[in-house]
């Protein structure tokens, strides 16, 4: 693998809450990631702005919003997600396939192959077994994640997010095209956070995941640039 193409693979976690902030990171890391998140928290306080300071800098973007409502609403919610110019976005598997179906119907008649990429949350990976029983979802976690993952690619969804614990489970069940993204990801040079079921990058990566998101290990470091630098050569290396 080269270090261009284990570059594509992290996606850098806009954790941030201000529009200075976006520049500043996007400015830093361009050329070092592949892409930017952005989630609930920045969208809520910057909205559409956030995405548009991204692609300012020539970034691309995975808008990180996790929508679940009746399937009008979320196929609408995503088409404005793809006219925003957006590379990739999510909804929630248990919002059910005809949720999901519609979804992929309505970007691919307004954008045809040129739509976003849409994954699928299996189950949160804050959630136990203990979690599901309190609503009345009597399986075991990791059940649960393989249906949802299953039932996410029968209904048209490119790919899943999943704890790097999952993604063997859910490349067995859906193949090597469904694509898999994993946070929870940290290399050997960082502190683990609140992080506690990790793997490192080049593990993730050599497990079949596609995509990386990566937050603290990079915002944290002393020079940003470098930890990204670092993080592609750990990829490249385990991929040897
Ligand atoms: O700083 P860190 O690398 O832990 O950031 C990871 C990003 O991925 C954060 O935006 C976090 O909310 C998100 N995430 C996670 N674990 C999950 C799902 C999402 O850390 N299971």
């Amino acid at each position: 693998m080269t270090l261009e193409y284990a570059r594509k693979k992290i996606i850098f976690a806009l954790d941030v809450h201000g529009l200075d902030d976006i520049d500043r990171w996007v400015e830093a890391l361009a050329g070092k990631v592949g892409m930017f998140k952005v989630g609930k928290e920045l969208f809520t306080s910057c909205g559409p702005a956030a995405v548009k300071a991204v692609q300012r800098f020539g970034g691309q973007v995975f808008l990180d919003l996790k929508y679940h409502d009746i399937p009008n609403t979320v196929a609408h919610a995503m088409l404005e997600a793809a006219r925003l110019g957006v590379q990739v976005a999510n909804l929630h598997a248990l919002g059910g396939a005809e949720m999901m179906e519609n979804t992929v119907a309505l970007l691919h008649k307004e954008f045809g192959n040129d739509r976003p990429k849409l994954l699928a949350v299996t189950i949160l990976t804050s959630s136990t077994e203990e979690t599901l029983r309190g609503v009345g979802i009597e399986h075991p976690v990791q059940d649960m994640v393989v249906r949802l993952a299953k039932l996410a690619q029968n209904s048209g969804m490119d790919g899943v997010v999943a704890s790097p614990l999952e993604i063997s489970l859910i490349r067995a069940a859906c193949g090597p095209d469904f694509l898999i993204v994993t946070p929870g990801v940290r290399p050997g040079f960082a502190a683990l956070d609140d992080q506690k079921r990790i793997m490192t990058p080049a593990e993730a990566v050599k497990n079949g995941a596609d995509y990386l998101v990566i937050g603290r290990p990079i915002a944290k470091a002393d020079d940003p640039r470098t930890a990204a630098d670092l993080i592609a050569d750990e990829i490249v290396m385990g991929c040897k």
